[in-house]
């Protein structure tokens, strides 16, 4: 017999309709006349909700959230906010990490589909055999991969803390990093180590062409050109700044160049414009310039659609099984800890 409570329960939470979940999604339209955007607002204050968004989403979406950072400013927001709910406009291990950190709070992300393929390249029961080959390396890896691949690792990293991390640990310490083989390749070249890289790559940015960044720097001999480090190694090689979205947005709004060709998903490009509203921003040319290669498919999942509905449902909501959790919260606590004695 169900009890009042879990009666009353059931009345409160709103029916989420079987398709949906096998969309990961609602997949509802919006009601119409309604001001969506203030709509969000209002739902995100009365649920007392923090929204957050990565630079790679869509510009509407940023200009909406409540924060928005890079994978390193996201994980130390969330671990600090006093919101009662987290809606992480990214892909699903930045929820993840979200709800790793924050267990009691709910943590929503409004399409299950925005997964990774950094993420995807890397799967925990491969990953586990993988460190059990090597006993005596540490294991290090990006904050791009799924919980349970974390609870494998010993210390996470993202782009704006990989080399102060890497260089924390003795020059001849045996390290494994993973998933993404052109950030520890350019971790490797620039601290002299010899980690033992994984064969992940971003899809996005693995396709930047180098040939279609020299045409351009040669129609623009000023340009500066900024890259972020999951870029193959030629491509890393021409930059003038390498570094995670954050630390190009900072150098695009410090350095006195006017012109700026900018090798990372374009996405970030609506911060730098907005900061920078009087320099040119060029987005560097994937190899195929008949597709969008230079958009992450899984950000731009998000829409501000499924981001009113996903307040409004309260779902999809992040679960992370809590054997996994208790195990992949060390080595984030732990990039968080070295990144706030670096001050990063
Ligand atoms: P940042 O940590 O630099 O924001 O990068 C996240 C990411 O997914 C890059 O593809
Ligand atoms: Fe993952 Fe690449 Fe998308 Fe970043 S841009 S979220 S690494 S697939």
């Amino acid at each position: 017999m169900m009890l009042k409570t879990e009666n009353k329960q059931a009345a409160k939470s709103p029916r989420i309709k079987s398709v949906w979940k096998q969309a990961g999604f609602v997949d509802e339209s919006i009601p119409l006349g309604i001001d969506v955007k203030a709509e969000i607002r209002r739902m995100a204050k009365e649920k007392n909700a923090v929204i957050m968004a990565h630079y790679y989403v869509d510009g509407e979406i940023q200009d909406l959230a409540d924060f928005v950072g890079d994978s390193l400013a996201l994980a130390q927001q969330a671990a600090k906010t006093d919101a009662d709910i987290i809606v992480m406009c990214g892909v699903h291990f930045m929820g993840e990490t979200n709800k790793i950190l924050c267990p009691d709070k709910k943590v929503l992300v409004p399409d299950l589909n925005a997964t990774c393929s950094l993420a995807e390249s890397c799967k925990a029961d491969e990953f586990e055999k993988f460190v059990g080959e090597h006993p005596d390396y540490t294991v290090i890896s990006y904050v791009n991969t799924t919980a349970a691949t974390k609870a494998f690792t010993d210390v996470v990293v993202t782009s704006g803390n990989a080399r102060q991390i890497v260089e924390s640990f003795p020059q001849d310490e045996k390290i494994i990093f993973a998933p993404d083989q052109n950030l520890g390749g350019y971790i490797n070249s620039i601290t002299g180590r010899n980690m033992l890289l994984w064969n992940g790559a971003c899809h996005v940015h693995e396709r930047f062409s180098l040939e279609k960044i020299l045409d351009l720097k040669k129609e623009h001999p000023n340009a500066k050109i900024l890259v972020h480090p999951e870029c193959k190694g030629p491509v890393v090689r021409v930059a003038d700044k390498v570094g995670s979205t954050a630390a190009l947005l900072k150098f695009a709004i410090a350095d006195e160049s006017q012109e700026l060709i900018v090798a990372t998903e374009s996405g970030i490009l609506h911060e730098m414009q907005k900061r920078c509203p009087e320099k040119t921003f060029i987005p560097a040319p994937p190899n195929d310039s008949t597709c969008a290669c230079n958009e992450c498919n899984y950000m731009k999942l998000i829409t501000i659609e499924k981001l009113y509905n996903c307040l409004k449902y309260e779902w999809p909501e992040v679960k992370v099984d809590s054997e996994i959790a208790q195990k992949a919260i060390r080595p984030i606590n732990r990039m968080l800890e070295i990144s706030a004695k670096l001050k990063l």
